[in-house]
């Protein structure tokens, strides 16, 4: 399936689009932009998995997330990369694939902390942007479409209230056979949303022209089709070839 944008008269008048997806942690932006991107034919970024490989590196070279200059001298001897196969983003740093490495809890933090530091958002504002460029997508992040990509086609700022995040993680977490300490994660999340809010750079908040969408009370399938009819009202023909 492929998705060309058309004009009244049915040309393809644009080969290329973006569609920002921005909110906080845990509002299910990635599930809801993988989803999008298999129905609309387009590339799904994951910028958060950029931002965890750095924080990645930083805990590797035994680096606090809090030593700002630290941080920002690495940034000159590490080599960030994300490849695309199959329509799956791979992190790679200085060469390695880290698969599922820069998932773990205690680099959420780290990603957290090296996000709010200048030089590291310039470090990766161009690479973001060059992803953009070369392909149709559907980025997620907090930052997406008030600096990243400014100019996207469509912005959804997609939000949920703390406890409902710390939930859905929570169960997420007893799935993979884990024990969760619900109030813990709460807790963490409260930190984070603070954290990536009020930071000075790029803080997380919607673009003048997002449209938000609240899925506290809404299925994942109900959020699917809200942004899916977003992208629709937004794009000015959207027609599906084969
Ligand atoms: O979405 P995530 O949890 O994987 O993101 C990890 C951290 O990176 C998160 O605390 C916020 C930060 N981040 C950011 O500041 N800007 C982005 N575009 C994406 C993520």
């Amino acid at each position: 399936m492929k998705v060309c944008v058309t004009d009244e008269s049915g040309l393809v008048k644009k080969a290329k689009y973006a569609v920002a997806i921005d909110g906080p942690s845990g509002a299910g932006k990635s599930t809801l932009a993988k989803a999008l991107a298999a129905k609309l034919g387009i590339s799904y970024v994951d910028t958060g998995a950029i931002y965890r490989t750095v924080g990645y590196a930083v805990r590797q070279h035994g680096i606090s997330g809090d030593d700002k200059e630290g941080v920002v001298a690495l940034l000159d001897k590490i080599k960030v990369d994300a490849r695309f196969e199959d329509g799956k983003q791979y992190m790679y740093l200085d060469g390695e694939c880290l698969g599922e490495k820069i998932r773990e809890n205690e680099i959420s933090a780290y990603a957290s902390k090296v996000a709010a530091i200048p030089e590291v958002r310039t470090f990766l504002l161009e690479m973001q942007r060059k992803i953009a460029r070369e392909n149709s997508v559907i980025m997620d992040g907090r930052d997406i479409g008030t600096v990243i990509l400014p100019d996207a086609e469509v912005k959804i700022f997609l939000s949920a209230t703390a406890e409902k995040r710390a939930k859905r993680r929570y169960l997420e977490l007893i799935e993979r056979g884990e024990n969760p300490d619900y109030d813990q994660i709460l807790i963490e999340i409260k930190e984070r949303d603070l954290r990536d809010s009020s930071r000075d750079v790029a803080p997380l908040r919607p673009a003048d022209d997002a449209v938000l969408l609240d899925n506290s009370e809404i299925s994942l399938e109900a959020t699917v089709d809200a942004a899916e009819e977003i992208i629709r009202s937004k794009l000015p023909a959207v027609c599906t070839a084969r």
